[in-house]
């Protein structure tokens, strides 16, 4: 129930003033966004904004330098304003705040969506305390074309794992209660299939049937909102010719119809204003009643509502009881958030020191950095290596150096603070004069004699960890990449040093999938250890020796070639599959390489050896009954490990054609070196539901596939069931 005091308000406000509360600019203390706490500083800008604060046409900022400078505008607001309604403080506090975990798709590998729940709790804990109310978190995007930069923030391409990882982000963030300090309002973005965006360009059209935005897109966000996600952001894209910030059929029909969503939503940045550019609104004005009829609340950084939306109210063209509902659901949630009690509740300059980088979060960041680790592969047992005895030689731009630690979309955190590979690996190690560093070659271009150095290096050493991979400015926001591969100049770097002929272990950096290729491909370990923030090199290193078995998988699949994109695992079969690994003229694949990823989504080596046997299926799932399904997966290496068992479903014949598999569970099972463990499943008829011809939920009765496998393109234990009616 929206309190009295909303209400109150509401009948006291002028237009302007209404259309103030739904406005949202960033600070302008110390700059904006800064990548530390910037000092406090004064000047013009900060002025002309506390100016806006008083008149109330600024009530949201964002990216504001902590506590200290919420504390000065809150004041202002509570002091000076005439309405004294509590400004709300918001940020992309997207993986972490001073301290840093794995990236959004990093931390997706480990698979545990009860880990992602607690580092983003970690996050409200730490950003809260600094004045921040409010998370533009969690992306929920669906990422299918890894050409697209933002891959690293979400999930990946999975359905399920997009929708189990982003409501464990939404719970983490909020907490149990919203109006405690410690707990951040989230915002699920971006509203909708901002990660189709064609060609895996940022911010391009979409161009999907209802049939995949339904069984594919919103999904997540959904699952978002059904976890308690009180706020939206609009997407950048426009589907199918209407931008989403103009779409009221996605923020009115099913956002608030079907899914009875009662929060508010606000712009992505400039996206009512850039309904220009797209050709879909003539003018500031027309965008901003198009935006603000379609469902979008509050305006972000462009001031189009506080410039337009008085003039539309009072032109007749936006009722009034429009304008109300809006502000309405803004107030609404400051008083969720506690701020019309106390406005300061998340303000406290010394509770932003005391609950800054504590030992309980850098424990937490090493945790979730390891168990984000994907062991790709691992030729005659290279990993894990022993603590002495072994020259190394860390050779790379990422081998050292405090730089591309904490990876893209870090605001408040510092990478002179977190731990970079050769650290982590002296530390690890019991001799640190026996460990080597060589830079080799720049990120995307060489340096002079790089590569002679490199070599050197390499031959003076047992073994090479060659830290490759991308930089943190090379995913993320507008990088987008034509080419998901190792650069050039690193590629080169990678084929001297193999030559060498000493045992390589490729120590991937990535916020997305790459296409490995030559010396990368064939070295005999490979690690995809993303960006992993505060404690990379620890984590790493934890790996590396063997303290932490790699438990991560890939939420994205590795292509072939770069060429295969967009390549996900749930595809559709085509009327001429060709799935093996022979290529069979006039059968679906690229030429010389198989339709299939080089490592696929689930991908994950551990330290044990790991069999799949005795599978049990019942034959039959009767309409409203369950299915059991169980079988024994052994280890019977000289390693502990942790095993991911995958299980996933193909429909033969529906009325709609259906992906070649899809996940519908997981399950993790540790064993000890030699033990073994009966793993079972349930399944239910809800998990076979698809988006039918009406681009409405259907189950059809009929024969399914069904596998138990260790990633959604190993063979695994296969058997048949069917759904029936009875
Ligand atoms: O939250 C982000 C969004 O994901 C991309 N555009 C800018 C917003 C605010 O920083």
């Amino acid at each position: 129930p929206v309190p009295a005091i909303v209400d109150g308000l509401i009948a006291r406000m002028t237009i302007e003033e209404k259309a103030g509360q739904l406005t949202l600019n960033p600070s302008a203390w110390g700059g904006g966004v800064a990548t530390q706490l910037n000092p406090p500083t004064s000047g013009p800008s900060w002025d002309a904004q506390l100016d806006e604060v008083r008149r109330m046409q600024l009530t949201g900022v964002f990216n504001s330098n902590g506590a200290e400078a919420a504390r000065r505008m809150q004041t202002v607001a509570m002091t000076e304003s005439r309405l004294k309604i509590p400004l709300l403080f918001a940020a992309d506090i997207i993986h972490g705040h001073r301290t840093i975990f794995p990236v959004g798709v990093g931390e997706a590998a480990s698979f545990e969506p009860e880990l992602a729940e607690r580092t983003a709790r970690m996050a409200s804990y730490e950003a809260a305390a600094s004045g921040i109310d409010w998370t533009f978190a969690p992306m929920v995007d669906i990422a299918r074309d890894q050409r697209w930069g933002r891959t690293m923030e979400g999930a990946g391409e999975d359905v399920l794992l997009g929708e189990l990882m982003g409501a464990a982000r939404v719970r983490g963030f909020q907490g149990k209660d919203l109006k405690a300090n410690d707990a951040m309002l989230a915002c699920a973005k971006h509203f909708a299939a901002y990660g189709a965006a064609e060609a895996g360009l940022d911010y391009n059209s979409v161009d999907i049937s209802e049939r995949t935005l339904r069984e594919v897109y919103l999904p997540p966000f959904k699952a978002a909102f059904e976890a308690g996600a009180l706020s939206a952001m609009a997407s950048f894209n426009e589907i199918s010719g209407v931008p989403s910030t103009a779409n009221p059929w996605l923020m009115q029909d099913v956002l608030r119809g079907e899914w009875g969503f009662e929060g508010f939503v606000v712009s992505d940045y400039t996206g009512d204003e850039e309904m220009i550019a797209h050709g879909f609104a003539k003018d500031a004005r027309e965008a901003t009643k198009l935006a603000f009829l379609a469902g979008v609340d509050m305006s972000m950084t462009s001031n189009f509502y506080r410039n337009h939306l008085p003039a539309l109210v009072r032109d007749g063209e936006v009722p009034m009881e429009r304008l109300d509902r809006s502000v309405r659901r803004v107030l609404a949630m400051k008083a969720a958030l506690g701020l019309f009690d106390d406005p300061f509740r998340r303000i406290d300059t010394k509770r932003e020191k005391a609950r800054s980088r504590t030992r309980a979060a850098t424990a937490l960041s090493r945790e979730a950095g390891r168990k984000s680790i994907v062991l790709l592969r691992n030729d005659g047992d290279l990993l894990p290596l022993p603590r002495s005895g072994r020259k190394i030689a860390i050779i790379g731009p990422f081998a050292s150096g405090q730089h591309d630690l904490n990876g893209p979309w870090v605001i408040y955190g510092d990478n002179a603070e977190a731990v970079d590979l050769a650290t982590g690996v002296r530390n690890a190690v019991s001799d640190k004069e026996s460990v080597t560093v060589v830079e080799g070659s720049g990120v995307e271009a060489p340096i002079a004699g790089g590569i002679e150095a490199a070599v050197a290096a390499a031959r003076a050493a047992d073994i090479v960890l060659l830290a490759i991979g991308e930089s943190e400015t090379m995913s993320g926001e507008a990088q987008s990449r034509p080419e998901i591969v190792v650069p050039a100049p690193q590629q080169a770097l990678a084929e001297a040093v193999a030559a060498v002929g000493k045992p390589v272990v490729v120590v991937l950096k990535n916020g997305r999938a790459l296409a490995l290729q030559g010396a990368v491909a064939d070295a005999p370990a490979i690690l995809v250890t993303w960006f992993l923030g505060t404690q990379t090199g620890n984590a790493i290193a934890d790996i590396l020796f063997g303290a932490y078995g790699p438990s991560g998988r890939l939420p994205c699949s590795f292509p072939r070639s770069p060429g295969q994109q967009p390549y996900y695992y749930a595809h559709k079969p085509t009327g001429r599959p060709n799935p093996g690994e022979k290529l069979e003229p006039y059968k679906a694949h690229y030429r010389g390489i198989p339709n299939s990823a080089l490592y696929p989504f689930g991908h994950g080596l551990t330290y044990g050896r790991i069999q799949y046997a005795d599978l049990t299926a019942e034959p039959t799932l009767s309409w409203n009954g369950t299915l059991s399904v169980s079988a024994r997966i052994t280890n019977s290496g000289a390693r502990a490990a942790e095993e991911l068992v995958q299980l996933y479903v193909r429909d033969r014949t529906a009325s709609v054609t259906r992906p070649v598999r899809e996940l519908k569970a997981f399950r993790r099972v540790a064993l000890a070196p030699g033990a073994s463990e009966i793993v079972r499943f349930t399944l239910k008829r809800e998990q076979l539901l698809f988006i039918g011809l009406d681009d409405k939920p259907v189950v059809e009765p009929g024969q399914f596939d069904l596998w138990i496998s260790p990633s959604a393109e190993a063979e695994g234990l296969h058997a048949r069931f069917e759904l029936t009616q009875a």
